[in-house]
């Protein structure tokens, strides 16, 4: 019997590299439903290859389109499209959930797909930083099983005591009963982690998207650049490990050989290493708490040689101190500054701001919205919509 898996994002790099390894396992798993916003093309090729059920095109032109495709292709399929849809789609298709949709609007069908109870891989960090204490409790309350696909939260995942997340559904209660002094989050530095400061403001969105060491959508791109997306991660990691935004350390990591690490009381550090390709997480939370194979080259060490670790110049990289400082104040502050790095960064990936006003205008924007310490649905999606207006209000150098 195979597993059924549904894909939210199917059409971005997570999605396609979900794919990949479900390909490989024809004899474990089937794809039940897919999700996209407007590739209509890479929707078709999907679908021919994989005949999944159900799809969701979120544009509704897009999906009007896929409809006479898979109608031309005589493909038997459901093409959805509208709000309600991929939260249903979440709930009602498939054993496994993967979240590789992009940014806050994942939120939803995140929601949903922990509500049914089923096992969960999440790459779609936005959710998790805007509410992860809520999404953890509701993950318990529905024993779902969440599972991190981030490659620093698989790793971590992986250096936690594997018995006893077994026992506990993936959830690990209380860090500091398991013997765990505190995490270390890798981060490569991205592209600009020696570039001179003065050239920051000149930089295209294209020399932004080019990461030293993985293939990734262009927003996640934008945001290992200026490092938000490692500030990002911290608040991800606490959410998702219990712990306190000072038990994580960052360590800049140029190779992106070791993928995160968890440091015990008696001095032992664990860590996990590998290619860096998302194949690898992807593989290991599908199978989790078995194995399969990823279709990722074998890492060498030999070639890689030497790895190299620093502190995070937090100067360069102003949106790490951002991160600390919502991860410590709570609240909607997480939620404040995830939504107002998706403007920005929208902005700058639409050539309407420079790279170096990213940060600056999501810092602005975390001092003039109003944080509560409420952290429900509905604050947090006020939060959200409250943050939008006043960074684009900002950029606009209108008064907020
Ligand atoms: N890529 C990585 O290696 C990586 C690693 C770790 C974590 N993550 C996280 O995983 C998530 C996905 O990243 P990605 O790099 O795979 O992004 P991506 O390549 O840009 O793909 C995003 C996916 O979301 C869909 N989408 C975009 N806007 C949407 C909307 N309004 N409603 C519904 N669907 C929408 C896109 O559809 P269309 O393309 O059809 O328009 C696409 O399928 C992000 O949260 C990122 O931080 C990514």
């Amino acid at each position: 019997m195979t597993v059924g898996v549904t894909l939210l994002g199917s059409t971005g790099s997570i999605g396609t590299s979900a794919l990949d390894v479900i390909g490989r396992h024809p004899d474990k798993y089937r794809v039940s439903a897919l999700s996209g916003y407007r590739n209509v093309g890479r929707m078709l090729e999907q679908c021919r290859r994989f005949h999944p059920e159900r799809v969701v095109m979120g544009d509704r032109r897009s999906a009007g389109q896929l409809r006479e495709q898979c109608e031309a292709h005589h493909l038997d399929i459901r093409v959805e499209s509208g709000e309600e849809a991929l939260p249903a789609l979440a709930r009602e298709a498939g054993d496994i959930v993967v979240c590789g949709i992009v940014g806050a609007v994942g939120l939803m069908s995140t929601i949903a797909a922990i509500e049914s109870g089923k096992k969960v891989l999440i790459a779609n960090k936005e959710p998790l930083v805007m509410l992860g204490g809520f999404l953890m409790d509701l993950a318990r309350e529905n024993r779902a099983c969440l599972l991190p696909l981030d490659s620093e939260h698989n790793a971590i995942f992986q250096c936690l005591p594997q018995h006893t997340l077994v026992r506990s559904h993936g959830i690990l209660e209380g860090l500091e009963h398991q013997g765990i002094k505190q995490i270390l989050l890798t981060g490569s530095g991205g592209p600009f982690r020696t570039l001179d400061l003065d050239r920051l403001d000149s930089v295209t969105p294209e020399q932004a998207c080019a990461h030293p060491n993985w293939r990734m959508g262009r927003k996640i791109s934008v945001d290992s650049a200026t490092m938000m997306n490692k500030g990002l991660e911290l608040i991800e990691a606490c959410a998702l490990f219990g712990v306190s935004s000072d038990q994580v350390e960052i360590v800049i990591h140029p190779q992106s050989v070791i993928h995160s690490m968890v440091e015990y009381i008696d001095g032992s550090i664990l860590a996990q290493l590998g290619s860096p390709d998302m194949r690898v997480p992807i593989a290991s939370a599908l199978a989790w708490p078995d194995r399969i194979e990823s279709g990722a080259p074998s890492l060498c060490l030999k070639e890689v040689a030497k790895l190299d670790f620093h502190a995070p110049d937090e100067n360069r990289f102003p949106a790490l101190k951002l991160a600390r400082r919502a991860a410590r104040t709570g609240g909607t502050l997480p939620s404040i500054m995830n939504a107002a790095n998706e403007v920005a960064v929208h902005a700058f990936l639409e050539g309407q701001i420079t790279f170096d006003k990213i940060t600056r205008f999501v810092e602005m924007t975390m001092d003039k919205t109003d944080n509560s310490q409420d952290n429900d649905l509905d604050s947090v999606l006020a939060a959200d919509a409250a943050a939008r207006r006043v960074c684009r209000r900002i950029m606009a150098g209108q008064p907020c």
